[in-house]
């Protein structure tokens, strides 16, 4: 079990904020001193720029960087180093396919496959890039429980005995045909919090059309889990370091040695070249083919300490502590009369984020007076409008645990949603 009290420690914004019940990590988590002092250190005491000069400080700057490359590789279980590429964000990293891979692999006719519970992230960039070459734009629907519609794929926890298998997912096969191109899909919902069987869903998809791209958007996923790219059998892979304790506008694309060496550069410039003349550009080896331009150095230094964090504190017992937090949420929210709840009720399918609705109250009201109580809850439509608009609301309210949380938090919010009730009823 976590010493809370000695994690909230170690994140300085609790020495600033004494009553913060932070309950938005989905959003954004927050940042260890580790991080913050990696940062700072950078900044402090060697800031220069990498790979170029052969001065002693941007050699220590260049090799505090390639380390966490290093880092992230083995975090992952990555094949190499080269296949980590450093980008602002899951959003740049998705970007990133779908421009350098996709507009030039995809035809009139040809399909992308994407599901109804994306972030808008995973679903824009590939929606535009169908519109775009005029390929076929197909979405998974969900099962009224939350669950992506796989036909008979029933969660493990309702039948210790079922596997998952490819029988299960028989369903895909009408979706998937030998034209589709690219499967993007989400580990894990960022509003329902249901945690999608990707390697599954993945295999079966490369079983139908072995030629399949397969993108997942590990933003929800990386920071919780212990997720291996081998294992987990996709071909890309997308997160954000601000989700996972590292500082904003430091993220990572993972992609296949095979696949990003065919692929050409996103951003063309300094840094991605390897010989530019009149006429003519040779680009350098990846990663470095898709990081042009100076990168966030002392982001990507803090996210090497981030997940130095998180390796020392074992991601198993971060998953344990969340799915007790979210177990606790769900029975105290239900309690509730008046709320509805979305997304999976078996809390081994369902990550730490909790989306629910108070009836007859706006979202927006219920963050609002939460707030007063200083309980930070993200209300709206999370980026995820279409999700919304097939459970049929315009908006929810959504809280998020990570490592920091306790019992004493979900207590906060139970109580600031009688308060709510008070007032608006
Ligand atoms: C599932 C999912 N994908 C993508 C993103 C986008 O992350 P970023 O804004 O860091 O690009 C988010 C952010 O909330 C998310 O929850």
């Amino acid at each position: 079990m976590f010493n809370i009290s000695k994690i909230k420690n170690d994140f300085p914004i609790f020495k600033y904020h004494r009553q913060l019940t932070y309950l938005d990590s989905a959003a954004m988590s927050l940042k260890p001193k580790v991080v913050i002092e990696a940062e700072d250190n950078y900044y402090k005491k060697y800031s220069a720029n990498i790979h170029r000069g052969i001065y002693r400080l941007s050699e220590k700057a260049t090799e505090e960087y390639e380390n966490v490359r290093r880092k992230i590789a083995q975090f992952i279980n990555a094949d190499s180093e080269k296949e980590i590429v450093f980008v602002r964000n899951t959003t740049e990293a998705i970007n990133l396919v779908a421009y350098a891979l996709g507009r030039v692999n995809l035809e009139k006719g040809d399909e992308i496959v994407t599901t109804i519970m994306e972030h808008h992230s995973n679903f824009v960039p590939w929606q535009a890039l169908s519109n775009e070459v005029g390929a076929i734009f197909k979405v998974i629907d969900i099962t009224d429980d939350g669950y992506l519609n796989l036909d008979a794929y029933k969660p493990k926890t309702q039948n210790p005995k079922s596997k998952i298998t490819t029988k299960n997912l028989n369903f895909l096969e009408s979706i998937i045909t030998k034209k589709t191109k690219i499967l993007a899909l989400t580990y894990v919902s960022n509003v329902l919090g249901t945690i999608n069987p990707v390697k599954e869903i993945i295999e079966t998809a490369k079983k139908i059309n072995p030629r399949i791209i397969t993108v997942v958007d590990g933003a929800q996923a990386i920071p919780h889990y212990k997720i291996h790219v081998k294992d987990l059998g996709c071909d890309f892979l997308a997160f954000s370091g601000q989700k996972m304790l590292g500082p904003t506008g430091a993220g990572v694309l993972w992609g296949r040695k095979e696949l990003l060496t065919q692929m050409s550069p996103f951003l063309f410039g300094g840094e991605m070249i390897s010989e530019v003349y009149l006429n003519r550009t040779i680009f350098a080896q990846i990663p470095h083919k898709f990081e042009a331009g100076t990168p966030h150095i002392a982001g990507v230094i803090g996210l090497g300490a981030a997940v130095d964090y998180l390796t020392q504190l074992g991601l198993d017992k971060v998953r344990d502590h969340e799915k007790d937090l979210t177990a606790y949420a769900l029975l105290k929210l239900a309690e509730l009369k008046d709320v509805t709840i979305y997304g999976p009720k078996e809390i081994d399918r369902r990550a730490g984020v909790v989306t629910f609705n108070l009836k007859g109250v706006h979202p927006h009201d219920v963050a609002a007076v939460l707030d007063e109580e200083n309980v930070c809850l993200r209300s709206g439509h999370h980026c995820a409008m279409p999700l919304h608009e097939r459970l049929g609301i315009d908006a929810s309210v959504r809280a998020s645990f990570y490592l920091y949380n306790s019992k004493e938090d979900v207590d906060k919010l139970i109580n600031g949603l009688l308060k709510v009730k008070k007032i608006f009823k």
